[in-house]
């Protein structure tokens, strides 16, 4: 039997849009061409890809030229924070990162620390976030890039990218943000934004899987990570998979139409689902009480392991850490930054939703929730009888 998931793990991914799906078929067959050819052929692919990056490009209000087509958020992240660091080597090798960064981050300032590069790992207030002051203390003389993200995939926390921006390009320190969880989900003016980078990536809002895009503003500094054919300004060669930069530029037109309507949903879904379960006994809200991106909602429960939770929780789809943490059972780095303990940490559950969430299954997980916690603690060693 195929037991009917109720999904609410939009912040791991999400489905394909129908209007996505239908252009990438259409793609698949009538323009699979290597866009690079020097041929007609080759030149119909090649304006699939233009119009796809003219699709991009209106969502962000940036020019088509601007965004370098990559696999994904985690290669955007490792080209903009390699490519910069590395390009700016001779001129310094200070850089500054938040504790609370995607592991695509994180990992990627590690290895630099290896290196011989000196990070400054900033750390978030309880809501999750980093304070102006926080980040202008940090600045020295020799600090060339600041990646910070825009929305946490954990919390939802959402930070001040605007004025993070403007502490850095007065001062020539090229800023990056890891949009990954942001871009097609909530407005986003790059045209008049102070970021020199954005990584972002199809599949969190309705575009396939494996094909993402790095902003990368006029005259932005960036050694290239990987060497081969001269596609894409040398900067990220390789044959470009039109199927998917296509269905990245529709999933960028639906977001344009529907960002709005899909926002105001999410606002009220969210506060069903916190409404339904803030009550119970023990429970923690790890999303900011506030200002928050509405897809996403993190609760803790006193005295419960997350990971018995989730099984108990089945079919319903939540995560504990993010999706790529979930493998380990170490307690969430992001919400140990936040002050959480590792208990409190360890019982987080991650509520994401998205474009097809439904009140009728908002109503699903409130009860599911509430009847595992209950069915849980009933179990525990001490539990009255
Ligand atoms: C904030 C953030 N950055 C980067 C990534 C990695 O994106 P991708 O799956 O496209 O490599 C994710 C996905 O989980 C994310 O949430």
């Amino acid at each position: 039997m195929t037991v009917v998931p109720v999904y609410l793990d939009y912040a791991a991914t999400t489905p394909l849009d129908a209007r996505v799906a239908a252009r990438m078929r259409e793609v698949q067959t009538t323009a699979y061409f290597n866009p690079a050819s020097n041929h007609a052929a080759g030149r119909q692919s090649a304006a699939v890809v233009l119009h796809a990056a003219r699709q991009l490009g209106a969502l962000l209000n940036v020019e088509p030229a601007t965004l370098i087509w990559t696999s994904g958020a985690t290669e955007s992240n490792n080209l903009a924070i390699l490519g910069v660091a590395k390009q700016r080597a001779h001129r310094g090798k200070h850089l500054i990162t938040m504790r609370t960064e995607h592991k695509a981050v994180v990992d990627v300032f590690r290895a630099l620390e290896k290196q011989g590069f000196d990070v400054t790992w900033l750390p978030p207030d309880r809501e999750g976030r980093v304070s102006l002051a926080t980040v202008e203390s940090a600045l020295r003389d020799d600090t060339q890039l600041v990646s910070i993200m825009h929305i946490n995939n954990e919390t939802g926390v959402v930070q001040d990218i605007e004025g993070i921006g403007k502490l850095c390009r007065p001062r020539g320190i090229i800023f990056h943000v890891d949009g990954a969880q942001s871009v097609g989900k909530v407005p986003l003016d790059l045209g008049s934004l102070p970021i020199d980078m954005m990584s972002m990536t199809a599949h969190k809002f309705y575009g396939p899987k494996g094909i993402g895009a790095l902003f990368l503003a006029d005259g932005t500094p960036l050694e290239p990570q990987m060497f081969g054919g001269g596609q894409q300004r040398r900067l990220r060669p390789g044959t470009l998979p039109v199927d998917l930069i296509a269905g990245f530029g529709e999933a960028a037109a639906a977001a344009a139409q529907t960002m709005d309507d899909d926002l105001a949903k999410l606002v009220a879904l969210k506060n069903q689902l916190w409404v339904g379960i803030r009550d119970i006994d023990g429970v923690q809200l790890n999303s900011p009480e506030t200002g928050g991106y509405p897809g996403i909602l993190n609760v803790g429960v006193a005295d419960i392991e997350g990971e018995s939770l989730l099984l108990a929780l089945e079919p319903l789809c939540v995560a504990t850490g993010s999706a790529c943490n979930s493998q380990s059972q170490e307690p969430s780095y992001v919400l140990r930054a936040l002050g959480r303990t590792d208990p409190e940490a360890q019982s987080a559950i991650r509520f994401s939703l998205g474009r097809q969430s439904q009140q009728a299954e908002i109503d699903y997980a409130i009860s599911s929730y509430r009847a595992a916690v209950e069915k849980l603690r009933a179990l525990a060693p001490g539990a009255a009888v």
